[in-house]
């Protein structure tokens, strides 16, 4: 179903996904023309599109085009920006040719004078509407001087006219992450970026455009999702005719790389979906392409975490450790994880990373014991680390001051008291790799928490000939860190996190297993933190513990049920310092856990409904609804919850109270919840009949 095609007559491609068309043209001026972006369309049809529009006035340049380079009359966006040697910039490309290999389309393109090459990439999946896209760049020159790359996007993408069009993001910092914004798409110019090294608390790389119509259910929505997780730029543009495009990729303005003769430079990927399904349609197949195409290990069931961070925070020791790991198993975590404070002398923020050592003091025999008890006592065992990092107060950093980023007469920033090591270094990225490798050898270790605290700075690299690669080889290498980690432990899995939600992005997806959305495990904030998180990414990838009442954080006071309900909406962990349960809470955590182990495979394999004040999933025969009570300040009772995703014509029996509903009443009239007062909140369980 799925299919490239090409009609040498009229010069138009054509892309093919499950439910979706994508097609351009080359113009008369060799041109590479966007077309068409939506619902399907044979290559016949394609063909018969009219050919774009020309510009509109003396003031107006050519528009629409899949790549649109600085030079000539343009006056949009570039996605490609060079300096040649003799320092003019106007690109003019001739087309090259093509190649189609399977799903898999490559236009090439050459400069009329320089020795500049461009392959622009389309990738289609046999079993998803999204479409990949990627470009390469090229220079030809056997020998000469480098041209500087100021700007390479991965791909632009053009939509229909949408007189009314939507635009929707997630914005947010540190502890208020992933704030869902649905505003009018702007006029003009917008841009959505990170400058910090990571792709960001602050916006996360992708964006949704509607026709101003789209609710979760219905409508049509275009979405565009960057797998990159430095810095990045998108540009949506809005002509005066109301046709949205955004241009987008790695990098922020400013760092130009080199590119020398011979060299090419692959921009990430920066995919597209069409969905005709509304935003609950677009999020699954985001979901569903994640698992499909993204994740390494999309089909397995994520443990149950307990993580000591919460608990003890730089406080650590093997005899705290070992209360907390029989606890935690007590309860029924599956993966034991001592989050910061372990090595060197780290007892606080001030010292210590880089030092990657136990400290003595708190563990005078080194992990084994406690990795060896939390083994007995059924869990998994894992450890946070932070490899890209070094605090001055270190070993490493008085052995190797020269290993962090910095600039020649400039300061060292320092951030959370530290500093970033240059891991675009291949020596660094060596030294992280070793250590890491010895670690995990060392004691079995199943898991890494891989964190990353501070945005980059001074971001130099003194004597490298082409310093601003740091910002893009310090990306590269964490990925190939990670990579020969897991490819030398097929066992090890990965979870990211940068300050909690820095680095959520589908770059780190391919190298991890989950993220940690946020510092902040205030269950009513995370509610919104979660809300944003599922846009793009699958409930398998989210990271949730419960912690403690009041939270530490927010001070706000949660009942137990309601702190696991909302974090068993993905992947369950737990963080509080259970030592200060009591009983009753402690059995009843146990009671949750267990029930959450009997949901997961729905939660964590399944399709996911976002409803109002809840979320329900699908999977196979068995639906799952966990719904909550926010204060509403009024003492309405709660309306049937309107189901989705169900067979209509089928039954659905309660696996609580026998009870059985018809798919098409849960659906247009809704399933009653029992949910008084604030903060209440339930787990229901259907199973199709
Ligand atoms: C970051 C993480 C936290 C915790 C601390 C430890 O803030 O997001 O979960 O690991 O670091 O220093």
């Amino acid at each position: 179903m799925t299919s490239v095609s090409f009609d040498s007559h009229s010069g138009v491609w054509l892309l093919r996904t499950r439910t979706t068309a994508y097609a351009m043209r080359l113009d008369g001026d060799g041109l590479l023309r966007h077309l068409h972006w939506g619902g399907p369309l044979s290559l016949e049809d394609a063909r018969r599109l009219p050919p774009p529009a020309p510009p509109a006035s003396s003031f107006d340049g050519v528009t629409g085009e899949e790549y649109p380079c600085e030079g000539g009359a343009r006056f949009g966006v570039p996605s490609l920006q060079v300096r040649f040697p003799d320092r003019s910039r106007d690109v003019e490309w001739d087309y090259a040719g093509h190649d189609i290999d399977g799903g898999e389309l490559t236009i090439r393109l050459r400069d009329r004078h320089h020795p500049l090459e461009a392959d622009l990439c389309y990738r289609v999946r046999h079993d998803c509407d999204v479409i990949e896209r990627w470009t390469v760049l090229r220079n030809t020159a056997a020998g000469g001087p480098a041209f500087e790359l100021l700007r390479a996007d991965s791909a632009c993408w053009t939509l229909p006219a949408l007189p009314s069009c939507r635009l929707s993001h997630t914005t947010g910092g540190w502890t208020a992450e992933g704030r869902l914004h649905r505003v009018p798409l702007p006029h003009a110019e917008t841009t959505l970026t990170s400058r910090r090294g990571v792709s960001s608390h602050h916006v996360n790389p992708w964006l949704m455009i509607d026709a101003g119509d789209a609710d979760e259910r219905r409508g049509e929505v275009w979405s565009g999702v960057l797998a990159w997780s430095g810095s990045w730029r998108i540009t949506v543009q809005r002509t005066a005719g109301s046709v949205p495009s955004f241009t987008g990729g790695a990098g922020h303005e400013g760092p130009a790389v080199l590119l020398g003769p011979g060299e090419s430079w692959q921009t990430p990927v920066f995919a597209g979906l069409y969905s005709a399904e509304g935003f609950g349609g677009a999020s699954r197949a985001w979901h569903r392409y994640i698992a499909a195409h993204v994740l390494p290990h999309p089909d397995e069931l994520r443990p149950v975490v307990y993580n000591s961070w919460e608990a003890t925070g730089f406080d650590v020791d093997e005899e705290g450790q070992r209360r907390l790991a029989r606890l935690a198993a007590a309860v029924g975590a599956e993966l034991f994880v001592v989050d910061d404070g372990w090595y060197g002398e780290r007892r606080s923020d001030e010292a210590g990373l880089g030092d990657w050592t136990p400290n003595r003091e708190r563990f005078p025999r080194g992990l084994a014991p406690l990795a060896a008890e939390v083994r007995r006592l059924g869990m998994k065992f894992g450890l946070w680390v932070e490899p890209e990092m070094v605090n001055p107060d270190s070993d490493l950093y008085r052995r190797h001051p020269d290993w962090v980023l910095h600039l020649p007469h400039r300061a060292r920033t320092t951030l959370r008291n530290q500093l970033v090591l240059n891991f675009a270094r291949p020596d660094v990225a060596e030294w992280a790799y070793s250590w890491l490798d010895d670690l995990v050898t060392a004691h079995g270790i199943d898991y890494l928490k891989w964190d990353m605290n501070r945005a980059l700075a001074q971001a130099g690299w003194p004597g490298h000939a082409d310093p601003d690669r740091v910002w893009s080889e310090h990306v590269r290498n964490v990925y190939r860190v990670m990579d020969r980690l897991r490819a030398q432990h097929p066992a090890l899995r990965i979870e990211a996190c940068a300050g909690g939600g820095g680095r959520l992005d589908l770059g780190i997806l391919a190298h991890a297993d989950l993220v940690w959305p946020s510092d902040n495990t205030d269950a009513v904030d995370r509610i919104a933190i979660q809300h944003g998180f599922s846009q793009i990414h699958p409930a398998r990838t989210m990271s949730a513990w419960v912690t403690d009442s009041p939270n530490p954080l927010t001070g706000r006071s949660l009942p137990l049920d309601f702190r696991f309900h909302v974090a068993m909406t993905g992947v369950l962990g737990i963080g509080g310092n259970l030592p200060a349960w009591d009983d009753t809470e402690l059995k009843q955590a146990a009671t949750l856990v267990a029930a959450y182990k009997r949901v997961r495979p729905v939660i964590q394999l399944g399709e996911q409904y976002r409803l109002p004040d809840a979320v329900q999933y699908v999977h196979q025969d068995r639906v799952v609804v966990i719904a909550w009570r926010l204060p509403s300040g009024r003492g309405l009772p709660v309306p049937p919850l309107r189901l989705a995703g169900l067979d209509p014509e089928a039954a659905y029996r309660d696996e609580e109270t026998g009870e059985v509903h018809l798919g098409a009443a849960l659906m247009n009239h809704g399933l009653t919840l029992a949910l008084a007062g604030d903060h209440a909140s339930t787990l229901v369980r259907l199973v199709r009949e």
